[in-house]
């Protein structure tokens, strides 16, 4: 029989042979997937769990709340809040930072969150899922602000989402490749099910809102209408289209078979630089996908360069399969 290896092994290899990461940082990455197996209990529960339906608030970007959305923030918080490896944490739940309490030690790691991705989706029991994303606080001052979590991605100590779908999937990387874990319900953990994963560098599916086309900017018009016209136009092969609505299922996609996401500009709100978080998903995202192979960029810059001005900061995003990307980035260019 294989070994079964779980996610506390694999941390405790990275730290102990591999030296990636230090124990507290593996400590608050076991808290982070406890806190999704208690998020998957409750999607799970759907209706019969009352979780379903709108919370009646809004958040700071002007988006209706979900249930699901308060009570995944709400257990992200209450896991990491006492375990002393954090200073703080951000979500895109929440208006400004929650600096970990008074009464518990504080650490020197700073936790990101998209408590619930795919907001729209609940309700009609598709996949969601939770992204995150991990800092190391740079200043030695102490307290911590809002400007402690203003890091390029390239500084991201480790990221991770996991998806609440037919299978509830823990992905995770500490900078040394992308691992995927499954959650195993009876047992109660998380079971390495895929280990250096790699995305292909070329692929004939994309994915985008495919609703939103006649707002884009030229050069995103252009990519897609040569994809659309498949093996009788420049690209002389036909494209599939996929699009969940869900960021983590169609990242997780990308992960295990190829393709390209895309949330590009609008012109519809020009000042917007696109409807994603830099912060909660694109950053988190690019990390993980550019371990796998993959690269992720806004048009014009690689995302994880991208120097963060405030914590809610929209971004376009381009990621997945590098070719796609590399061209995507191109047209871009010859546009100026
Ligand atoms: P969230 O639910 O965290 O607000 O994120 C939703 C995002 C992302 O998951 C998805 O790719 C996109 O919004 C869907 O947008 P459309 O509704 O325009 O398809
Ligand atoms: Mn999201
Ligand atoms: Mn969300």
């Amino acid at each position: 029989m294989t070994r079964r290896i779980s996610l506390t092994q694999y941390l405790v290899e990275e730290q102990r042979e591999r030296g990636r990461i230090p124990a507290q940082l593996r400590l608050l990455l076991e808290v982070v997937a406890r806190a999704c197996k208690s998020i998957a209990i409750s999607v799970n529960k759907g209706a019969l769990g009352g979780v379903l339906g709108s919370a009646g608030s809004e958040n700071v970007q002007g988006e209706v709340q979900k249930k699901l959305d308060i009570i995944a923030n709400e257990v992200l918080i209450e896991a990491n809040e006492w375990g002393g490896a954090l200073a703080a944490m951000a979500s895109e739940e929440m208006d400004s930072i929650y600096v970990v309490p008074n009464r518990y030690p504080q650490g020197e790691y700073l936790l990101l969150f998209d408590p619930l991705d795919g907001s729209s989706n609940i309700d009609v029991n598709v996949s969601i899922g939770t992204i995150f994303s991990v800092l190391k606080k740079q200043s030695d001052t102490p307290g911590v602000s809002t400007q402690d979590f203003l890091q390029p991605g390239s500084a991201q100590v480790a990221a991770g989402y996991c998806v609440y779908g037919p299978q509830t999937t823990l992905v995770l990387t500490v900078g040394d490749g992308v691992a995927m874990f499954t959650l195993d319900r009876e047992q109660g953990s998380w079971v390495l099910t895929a280990d250096e994963v790699r995305i292909p560098e070329d692929t004939k599916e994309f994915a985008v809102n495919m609703s939103n086309q006649r707002h884009w900017a030229p050069p995103m018009q252009r990519y897609i209408d040569e994809c659309l016209q498949g093996k009788d136009g420049p690209r002389g092969k036909d494209f599939n289209m996929r699009w969940v609505a869900s960021m983590v299922a169609d990242v997780h996609r990308i992960l295990c078979r190829g393709g390209v996401f895309m949330y590009p500009w609008d012109k519809r709100e020009p000042a917007k630089a696109g409807k994603l978080r830099l912060m909660y998903e694109a950053n988190p995202m690019g990390f993980i996908v550019e371990q796998a192979g993959g690269a992720a960029t806004n048009g014009k810059q690689r995302v994880l360069d991208l120097q963060p001005g405030q914590l809610h900061e929209r971004v376009s995003v381009i990621l997945g399969s590098k070719n796609e990307v590399e061209r995507a980035s191109a047209y871009h260019r010859e546009a100026g």
